[in-house]
């Protein structure tokens, strides 16, 4: 393939994935945004394996490396169940920084590239640096947050004495060693202060990650995700690679977007979060899943009531959370709410922006099920219906829909906008235990006058009242 068709193949290319990034905007144009993905990749890859700067010789360790990664990519999509789905794309993103680090260092240490001028060596050398921090960044930060998402680190923030000091000193310490390495005089002499930065960069990824709130984690994993792209922006530059370049900045930019977004919704200040510190807020630290201490009695109330409570309903209205990706409800959710409609109740969805544990993770489970998408509606939409709502139905949803985040100022999630359910005639729980959500904090809507507790897993519950309903 001539230089100036693998070009046109890599305008194509990032026409496809811009036509992506638009179509993965709206569920509707989601299967088509896809679809552009897909194909935009395959071009690309085939425009770099055939054009000028592969040599055939190569396309051995390049077909080998494609089974090894292709089929490892294969066996997780296949065995990760859908809840871990955020956990996976944590470490997808951590792979990313782990190539821009080997990709930096490897092309440090390649001499094979002869610069024409003192300039260009430098701008390279800039670049590697430059690379080779953010991936490490991103490789130790997503590794973190890998923990935090599949519970094998608790979601307590690390609070370091002096923790701002520490990262300024970090990066201090990143600009002087910057400076050593443009000014050494071989490959072995700039070795020391690329590894100094590389740790010090490590160590600020693990740090940033370990000191933000359970509550926040929605941030970080969207952060990552920008940290991702810019980590492959990175990988264009040192390896001239023009599409490597758009499709990164195209990743890091619609990912620095939705953090800011996320930012929104959760009602915080980016860069406070990404400081860290926040989760805690100065008030009571979040208790470790389960910990949060019971403050009253709850009224439970058994399927077949709730079956009756939504038969004799004009208007409910339906709030899925974490739980419902658990127990793998949606299927039986759509049922209910196919079922009710028939009989002319008003059913509509109410979605918090980080309900369960990825962006738009209700979304994809609900339009999987084929719930209409017209009935889903976003917060900002519906939090006004809840008044005039005779039955709120909350499937294994908690932190979403905790008034404590209006009512409590010391609490870790005050601020953070939520679903009124309380103020609907009604709402029902539909939870396992008393046990509290993600940010680890009691829930005062469970106490309510008009809240009724339906303790058991969602899909067997909600198979119950299914069965409640038809009879
Ligand atoms: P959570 O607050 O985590 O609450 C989920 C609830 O589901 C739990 O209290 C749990 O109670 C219940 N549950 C678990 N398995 C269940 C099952 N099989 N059947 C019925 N209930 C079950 O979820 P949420 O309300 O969706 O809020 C999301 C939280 O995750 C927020 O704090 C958010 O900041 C955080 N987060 C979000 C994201 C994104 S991007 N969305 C990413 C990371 C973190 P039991 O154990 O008693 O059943």
């Amino acid at each position: 393939m001539t230089a100036s068709l693998a070009t046109v193949s890599y305008i194509g290319a990032t026409i496809l994935f811009i036509l992506s990034l638009g179509g993965l905007a709206n569920p509707e144009t989601a299967r088509r945004g896809n679809l552009f993905g897909i194909i935009g990749m395959a071009i690309a890859v085939l425009a770099t394996l055939l054009g000028p700067r592969v040599s055939p010789a190569g396309y051995g360790w390049i077909v080998g490396a494609l089974v090894v990664g292709g089929s490892i990519g294969l066996f997780a999509a296949k065995k990760v169940q859908m809840t871990q789905m955020p956990e996976l794309v944590a470490l997808m993103h951590s792979l990313v920084g782990l190539a821009a680090c080997l990709v930096g260092f490897a092309s440090y240490i390649d001499t094979s590239t002869v610069f024409p001028t003192e300039a260009e060596k430098s701008i390279h050398e800039v670049e590697i640096y430059i690379g080779i921090l953010i991936g490490a960044v991103t490789f130790s930060g997503s590794i973190i947050a890998f923990g935090k998402l599949s519970g094998k680190i608790g979601g307590k923030p690390l609070m370091l004495p002096g923790r701002h000091w520490l990262n300024l000193l970090g990066l201090l310490v990143v600009i002087w060693f910057g400076r050593e390495f443009l000014h050494a005089h071989s490959i072995q002499a700039g070795m020391t202060p690329l590894i100094v930065m590389t740790v010090v960069a490590l160590l600020f990824g693990v740090h940033m990650v370990m000191a933000i709130g359970g509550a926040d984690m929605p941030v970080v994993v969207s952060m990552l995700n920008s940290y991702s792209g810019w980590a492959a922006a990175a990988t264009g530059f040192m390896l001239s690679n023009d599409l490597l370049i758009v499709v990164g900045a195209l990743v890091g930019s619609s990912g620095a977007i939705l953090s800011l977004i996320m930012c929104r919704a959760m009602n915080r200040n980016f860069i406070s979060v990404i400081a860290g510190g926040f989760g805690t807020g100065g008030g009571t630290p979040a208790a470790a899943a389960g910990g949060a201490q019971p403050a009253g009695e709850v009224a439970p109330i058994a399927a077949a009531e709730t079956a009756e409570l939504l038969r004799e309903a004009k208007n409910v209205i339906i709030v899925p959370g974490y739980g419902m990706a658990v127990a793998q409800a949606q299927h039986t959710v759509y049922e209910i709410t196919k079922l009710l409609r028939e009989k002319g109740v008003n059913v509509r969805f109410g979605i918090h922006p980080v309900a369960g544990r990825m962006p738009g993770h209700m979304n994809v489970l609900l339009a999987e099920a084929k719930v209409p998408y017209d009935i889903v509606l976003e917060m900002d939409e519906i939090n006004e219906d809840f008044p005039k709502t005779d039955v709120t139905m909350v499937i294994g949803a908690n932190d979403i829909v905790n008034p404590a985040a209006q009512d409590d100022p010391t609490s870790p999630i005050a601020g953070m906008p939520v679903l009124e359910v309380w103020k609907s005639k009604t709402s029902i729980v539909m939870k396992r235990s008393m046990a509290s959500g993600y940010a680890g904090v009691d829930n005062p809507l469970f106490y309510k006058d008009n809240n009724r507790m339906l303790f058991g897993d969602a899909k067997k519950m909600l198979d119950e009242v299914l069965a409640a309903l038809r009879a």
